[in-house]
């Protein structure tokens, strides 16, 4: 079984990119074959409408998305972890995201590989459910478009500097946990 997790946070080992190595360390232990990947390091373009895709012959930029999307294609579970920004998801997650355009066909429809798993884990600072929820809510309805499956929501708060998480150990077993579940 691969799991890949995906982080959108610019901080190199900040929180969220930490939560989201403790469910890949949990499905690992479990036996999974697991690989986190940064979107910061990756060169993801922003979609800008030309709908070339709609034409059948995939998506007319040509960086790293392809690459990635081919990798997805391949797990069975991707664990996608942000943090909120302005009650939102950071801005770099939003090429990813939007660029999943190019896999609809002209009619909407997707030949995406169906029923691989998806885990969201968001880190925050004050914010609480009424703003993660709705989060969680718009990446599920994105992944489900695709054909994931909701497999798993964990965030936490009160996680301002980058090594924040290391204050909440439960999270934390809690992280593990989700992640010998998807195995
Ligand atoms: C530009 C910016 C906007 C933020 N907006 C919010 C917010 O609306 N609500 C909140 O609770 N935390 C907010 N935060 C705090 C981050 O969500 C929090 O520090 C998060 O854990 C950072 O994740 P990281 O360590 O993976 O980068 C914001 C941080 C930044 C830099």
């Amino acid at each position: 079984m691969k799991i890949i997790g995906i982080v959108s946070s610019p901080r190199k080992g900040g929180n969220s990119q930490t939560l989201v190595g403790h469910i890949l360390s949990g499905a690992k232990e479990a036996g999974a074959d697991t690989e986190l990947i940064r979107l910061c390091d990756m060169d993801i373009e922003p979609c800008n409408g030309c709908n070339i895709c709609k034409s059948g012959n995939g998506c007319a930029i040509k960086d790293d998305w392809a690459l990635l999307c081919e990798r997805l294609a391949e797990a069975d579970a991707v664990v996608f972890g942000s943090p909120i920004y302005w009650f939102r998801l950071n801005a770099q997650a939003y090429p990813f995201l939007d660029r999943f355009y190019a896999l609809l066909k002209r009619d909407f429809t997707c030949d995406f590989p169906k029923g691989k798993k998806l885990v969201v884990a968001l880190t925050c600072g004050g914010a609480g459910p009424e703003t993660l929820n709705p989060v969680n809510e718009y990446l599920k309805n994105v992944f489900n478009y695709l054909g994931f499956v909701n497999a798993g929501f964990i965030w936490q708060n009160n996680c301002l500097k980058p090594d924040d998480l290391a204050n909440y150990p439960e999270k934390i077993e809690e992280a593990r946990g989700l992640g010998r579940s998807l195995v």
